[in-house]
């Protein structure tokens, strides 16, 4: 059962160093792949990193979260900018139609990197770390890092920006959900209150 497997998860950021098969990698890969997005538009790349000195200069562009370096093996998600001329900056128009002028006006470049699809990668990075569960791997999101120079250790194209990391391992120790807040703060019928 999901729900019984979601009040074990918990962010793991200390790794117990037993190597993550192949099989299960592409298990991971796999469940990313067969994600929802806006349009069918799957405007995503993955980046599996196993590399030691290349999971090291990850962790120095995340800020030097030294705990990243120890990961079995992370997964960047990488963003394609949807552009102007593929309708990118109109779907924000329809939804913000009261700042409809705002957006219009807006630096083209700045607008872009603001602009990213990247809410859409969200969905990949969930079906990954739920795979990953399944077979008793562990992760932890990392949205902290320098954009640009993950770009660029990766060799990005211009119209690719890495969106998220995910550092996946079998965990050091027994994991231990993490106090969500309760139903009723956070859900709500017909309206706010
Ligand atoms: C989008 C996102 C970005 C995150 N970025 C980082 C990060 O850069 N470094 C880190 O140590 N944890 C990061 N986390 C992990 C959160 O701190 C963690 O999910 C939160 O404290 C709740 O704990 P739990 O995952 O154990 O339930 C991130 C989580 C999410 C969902």
């Amino acid at each position: 059962m999901l729900l019984n497997l979601l009040k074990k998860r918990c962010s793991v950021r200390k790794f117990s160093g037993k190597e993550v098969s192949e099989e299960i990698i592409d298990y991971i890969l796999e469940a990313g792949r067969l994600s929802p997005s806006g349009g069918n538009e799957q405007p995503w790349k993955f980046v599996v990193i196993k590399d030691k000195g290349i999971k090291k200069k990850v962790s120095q562009i995340a800020y030097n979260q030294t705990w990243i370096e120890n990961a079995d093996f992370l997964i960047v998600l990488i963003t394609r900018i949807v552009t102007d001329e593929e309708g990118g900056r109109d779907i924000q128009k329809a939804r913000f139609p009261e700042i409809e002028a705002e957006i219009e006006s807006m630096d083209k470049d700045l607008y872009s990197k603001l602009n990213q699809e990247e809410h859409q990668t969200k969905i990949p990075g969930t079906h990954m770390v739920l795979a990953a569960l399944e077979h008793g791997i562990g992760s932890t999101w990392i949205s902290y890092f320098k954009v640009n120079e993950l770009s660029k250790l990766l060799g990005l194209p211009e119209e690719y920006l890495p969106s998220e990391i995910i550092a996946f391992g079998y965990p050091k120790t027994e994991m231990k959900a993490t106090k969500k807040k309760k139903k009723d703060e956070v859900v709500f019928y017909n309206n706010f209150f």
